[in-house]
């Protein structure tokens, strides 16, 4: 944990909570969550639910994010919403997640697309990047990463690239993909080998500075244990962060650590 930087924590809500169940959760969330300089709690639920949600949601507390979003700002692409709509509605957007990847074929090209438009619309993208366990398993995981990080900032200049967050995402450590825990070991050497691409790519103040979260299976048990990884700034929460007592204890385990440390 970086005592100069934020910790950052994000509950993607994915495909759950109609308007009315995600006001309620929100509601739960705001009686147990304090405001604390130091940590940003992001929510992301369904699209349908930004709008009534910015209008609920004190904004010192909780930042929106978007789960997804589409390149183009405007035009016949029925269905979509795209990152110009979104604009000022949202902090950040959710882009690149391996449930977009896996089951909506989202291409290396499409998510780097996205992450200009969130970047162009003032967004802050959360860059999803992650080896499947096939992957892994081939000894792919590292070449996987770099295709991921590089095409995604393919057209990111240093300067915006403050305005990009990163998550580490195994696939096989996805509660709903393989669900495999993954060792604070396994993660330490993936990000510290994510922050030397960065370095490369953008030299060393702008790789430290850079935000890199962790997301697979985060609970309010082993948050503490990743979070406490060296490089790690954050969480990226998926089914966890349904339930209000196991995600606000999340946000009570990184508000321990801070004072702690
Ligand atoms: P999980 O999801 O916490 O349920 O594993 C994380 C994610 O998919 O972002």
């Amino acid at each position: 944990m970086n005592l100069r930087k934020k910790t950052l924590i994000i509950a993607n809500w994915k495909m759950h909570l109609n308007t009315h169940q995600a006001s309620l959760l929100v509601h739960r969330l705001d009686e147990r969550i304090q405001v604390h300089r130091d940590i940003e709690v992001v929510l992301a639920p369904s699209m349908l639910s930004l709008q009534p949600l910015s209008q609920q949601i004190n904004h010192r507390k909780f930042k929106l994010a978007a789960q997804n979003g589409y390149a183009t700002d405007e035009g016949a692409y029925t269905g979509e919403v795209s990152f110009a709509m979104l604009s000022g509605l949202v902090t950040y957007a959710i882009v690149g997640h391996s449930a977009r990847r896996i089951y909506f074929n989202e291409t290396l090209e499409v998510v780097r697309d996205k992450v200009q438009a969130a970047v162009r619309n003032d967004i802050m993208p959360v860059i999803c990047i992650g080896e499947t366990k096939q992957e892994r398993d081939a000894g792919e995981g590292r070449q996987v990463l770099h295709d991921q990080l590089t095409t995604a900032l393919m057209n990111i200049t240093s300067r915006e690239l403050e305005r990009v967050v990163l998550a580490y995402e195994p696939v096989w450590a996805i509660s709903t993909f393989d669900g495999i825990i993954a060792k604070p070991d396994d993660i330490e050497k993936s990000i510290a080998y994510i922050r030397m691409q960065l370095r490369e790519l953008y030299g060393e103040k702008a790789a430290e500075n850079m935000y890199i979260l962790y997301g697979g299976s985060v609970n309010d048990h082993d948050v503490r244990s990743y979070l406490e990884v060296p490089g790690v700034d954050g969480a990226l929460v998926g089914a966890a962060s349904l339930n209000y007592h196991q995600f606000s204890a999340m946000i009570d385990a990184a508000y321990r650590m801070r004072t702690e440390a």
